[in-house]
């Protein structure tokens, strides 16, 4: 065993984006890429001595052989410890919490969460910090820079460390433990729900589906939901993690999860219908014909959260990413707590977490979370809606009625153009952004612009400044459109376009969202110019 440095010269693009470094795997399996990224995260939080990390990933191709690369590179940059998942394998939330849990100096989480994994698919890695989160910006300039500077990495040649065996090994003088992936994951749950009311609503006969998509939390939705709260066997579908996600693209939503859908839809539907991504983080929730939407979940969640344990003393405030529907937003000022609007990306929830001033989090692309951990946590999700629903006694479709009676209801949609040359988007994007000021006033397909502008967030912990996260145009009545390029793509740009309009007066009786949305949608073609900077107007997916 000996400890080298390998010359390198640095590689372009290792900057990483929304959630982490994302690339083609075969990007990542160049020689040297991957050591090069890992070298960097080290050099930007000042070394290793000392320190410890945590290892894991969703299982995808290449998470084995990363995960034992990354050991190498810790060991040989003198960290003290590294605690890695049983065969490399820890959800994003799971991870998370055994940061916290075991206070190391982070980890890093390999996977691109719901993006399809293969040789020929995508890869990931995400460097979280010491609270359990993602890193934050200044770290990932930071990273990016160091990524820029690059000469050299230092590695242990050794062989392969035994990751199937639970307990501790050595590496030079670096102590690695292998643990269960979903022990220390289960025990927080165990605390911040009724396990009990659980477990009675299954007794009594309350149905189930939850698909993990072939991706990592099959073990943990097996030992949970069946195992420990008595859901029969079958309950969980797709539990074994396979490194291509069966061929599938592990996302949780009504395109990718559509044989959940279509039961859920159906005469034979069980009572519950969920799902998660890759790598455990996002969720799905659909009631037996009543598919809930992310962000109207994150409001019933808020509404709801103090019939389970964990949060019976009420919600200190709900945040939300700006192209979430203002759905929370109604909740928040019911409960008279605050309701935070950050930009795209779970990390910017951090800091308003850690300093008390949020408890539940949510995203519209199909994340929950609270303060528990300090990323987005499907499996999560799920427990809450369940204890919940063990507590009222109704159905999904009974909350979800009662819900927009009381609160109104913010009609939504996400239309996704993908694999535009990003050229051309840049210009569609840009193209608002002069007009901007301009705008209010204006009408377009018969709708009037109230007012419009280009998201900037300044932190209100540590100041932090981040612009031009979106544009925001809302219109007459309640309608609001936004527009903003995917941070997580890894061909071309995707241009999504969100849709939202309120109604005070609840569901309007035979009113489909995408009918609702329509003169919106007409509206927003219009104004961006989507045929003439694009050459379309159909998206390629609706969710
Ligand atoms: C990842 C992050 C989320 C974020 C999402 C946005 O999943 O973890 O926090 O909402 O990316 O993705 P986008 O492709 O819209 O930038
Ligand atoms: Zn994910």
């Amino acid at each position: 065993m000996t400890k080298v440095t390998v010359n390198i010269a640095p590689f372009e693009g290792q900057k990483p984006g929304t959630s982490g470094l994302r690339k083609k795997t075969r990007v990542f399996m160049q020689e040297h890429y991957l050591e090069a990224f890992v070298q960097s995260v080290f050099d930007a939080i000042g070394g290793g001595d000392g320190k410890r990390f945590v290892i894991g990933g969703d299982g995808r191709y290449f998470n084995v052989q990363a995960t034992q690369t990354i050991i190498r590179i810790a060991a040989a940059n003198g960290a003290a410890g590294v605690i890695v998942g049983q065969n490399g394998l820890l959800s994003t939330p799971a991870a998370s919490n055994l940061i916290r849990q075991n206070g190391t100096d982070g980890g890093f989480i390999l996977s691109a969460s719901h993006n399809p994994g293969g040789i020929d698919e995508d890869f990931g890695v995400k460097f979280n910090a010491a609270n359990g989160g993602p890193a934050p910006e200044g770290l990932t300039t930071r990273i990016f820079e160091a990524s820029r500077a690059i000469n050299g990495y230092h590695i242990l040649r050794a062989d392969d460390v035994d990751l199937g065996q639970i307990g501790e090994v050595s590496l030079g003088n670096m102590k690695i433990e292998v643990v269960d992936p979903v022990a220390s994951y289960q025990v927080l749950m165990e605390q911040l729900f009724d396990f009990d009311a659980i477990r009675a609503l299954f007794a009594g006969g309350f149905t189930m589906r939850f698909d993990a998509m072939h991706a990592v939390t099959g073990p943990y939705a097996t030992a949970i939901l069946q195992e420990a709260l008595g859901a029969p066997e079958g309950t969980v579908v797709n539990a074994v993690p396979s490194e291509d996600f069966g061929g599938g693209h592990p996302d949780p939503n009504p395109i990718w999860a559509k044989p959940l859908m279509d039961l859920m839809m159906s005469d034979d539907a069980p009572d519950l219908g969920a799902a998660s991504d890759g790598d455990g983080d996002r969720n799905m929730i659909v009631g037996r014909g009543a598919y809930v939407t992310p962000s109207d979940s994150l409001a019933m969640l808020a509404a709801n959260a103090h019939l389970a344990p964990g949060y019976k003393d009420g919600l200190a405030g709900v945040a939300r990413s700006m192209p979430t529907s203002g759905a929370c937003d109604k909740v928040a000022e019911k409960l008279g707590i605050a309701c935070f609007e950050t930009p795209t990306g779970w990390k910017f929830f951090g800091t308003l977490l850690d300093a008390g001033r949020a408890t539940l989090c949510g995203e519209e692309s199909a994340g929950t979370g609270s303060d528990h951990v300090r990323e987005k946590d499907g499996l999560w999700a799920v427990l809450l809606w369940l204890n919940i629903l063990a507590a009222r006694g109704l159905s999904v479709a009974e909350i979800q009625e009662a819900h927009w009676a009381e609160f109104g209801r913010n009609y939504y949609s996400r239309h996704d153009f993908e694999a535009v040359p990003e050229v051309e988007a840049t210009a569609l994007v840009d193209g608002i952004i002069t007009r901007i000021d301009d705008l209010p006033g204006k009408s377009f397909a018969g709708m009037a612009v109230e007012k419009a502008d280009e998201f900037a967030y300044r932190d209100p912990i540590d100041n932090t400044l981040s612009e031009h996260q979106g544009l925001r145009i809302w219109f007459q009545g309640g309608a609001r459109a936004v527009l903003r390029l995917s941070g997580t793509g890894t061909e071309g740009a995707t241009i999504r376009l969100y849709l939202e309009h309120y109604r005070s007066d609840g569901s309007i009786e035979g009113h489909s969202t995408a009918a609702v949305l329509e003169p919106l949608r007409q509206a927003v073609l219009e104004l961006a110019g989507f045929q003439q900077h694009i050459g379309r107007v159909d998206p390629d997916v609706i969710t």
